[in-house]
């Protein structure tokens, strides 16, 4: 069965705990495609050849996470060619065998915009960078600032900028506890395999 689900949304929205349980629930696969900017991000040189040689190892960094990874990620996933040379991997694991899930920006609008089931996660800012700082510590009024910057430069960019799907699914999470936000992604595809 080819099935994908496509989540997008902003920084810190909930995706990817949303995105892993999802997958879990369905036994799809999962591929967090914030990880890939994130590991061309952090690598240093020229981002273009980064993005072409991207390998294992440099996904299994421990320093992906962090707020500096995040800001390096949403400035080389602004470059046209950065994203063209990570497009074939992402669309190659969005329509393989099995059931996919994908989190990242453009995956309803761009990799995969067939994909059977799309979702926009999203929350206030202060929300998400509220959740961010009780993972990262540090001064949450920081967070705040690095949240709306990558917000802005992740919306206002040429190439497949961050915007809903026109046909995607809004889960607003500023109200909504995991277990929540995960039964309503759940629900919309469950409706969707089972063809309603
Ligand atoms: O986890 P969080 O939502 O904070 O960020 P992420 O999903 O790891 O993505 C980090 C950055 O990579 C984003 O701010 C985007 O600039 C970029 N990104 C993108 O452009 N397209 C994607 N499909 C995924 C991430």
């Amino acid at each position: 069965m080819i099935f994908t689900v496509a989540i997008d949304g902003p920084a810190a929205a909930g995706k990817g705990t949303i995105s892993r349980a999802v997958a879990q629930h369905f036994g799809f696969r999962h591929l967090d495609t914030g990880l890939l900017y994130r590991a061309v991000g952090v690598k240093g040189g020229d981002p273009v050849a980064a993005a072409r040689d991207l390998g294992p190892a440099d996904l299994a960094r421990d320093d992906l996470r962090t707020l500096e990874a995040g800001q390096a990620a949403s400035r080389v996933a602004a470059l046209p060619e950065v994203r063209a040379a990570l497009v074939e991997f992402q669309r190659r694991f969005a329509r393989s065998e099995g059931g996919a899930v994908l989190d990242g920006r453009d995956i309803g609008t761009v990799i995969c915009p067939e994909a059977e089931v799309k979702l926009y996660v999203t929350a206030t800012p202060e929300v998400r960078a509220h959740r961010r700082w009780l993972e990262l510590g540090g001064d949450e009024a920081r967070v705040l600032a690095e949240v709306k910057e990558r917000d802005a430069r992740d919306m206002g960019r040429q190439d497949a900028p961050l915007k809903p799907a026109e046909d995607a699914v809004l889960i607003d999470t500023s109200d909504l506890d995991i277990d929540a936000a995960v039964a309503a992604a759940v629900t919309v595809v469950k409706a969707r395999l089972a063809g309603t």
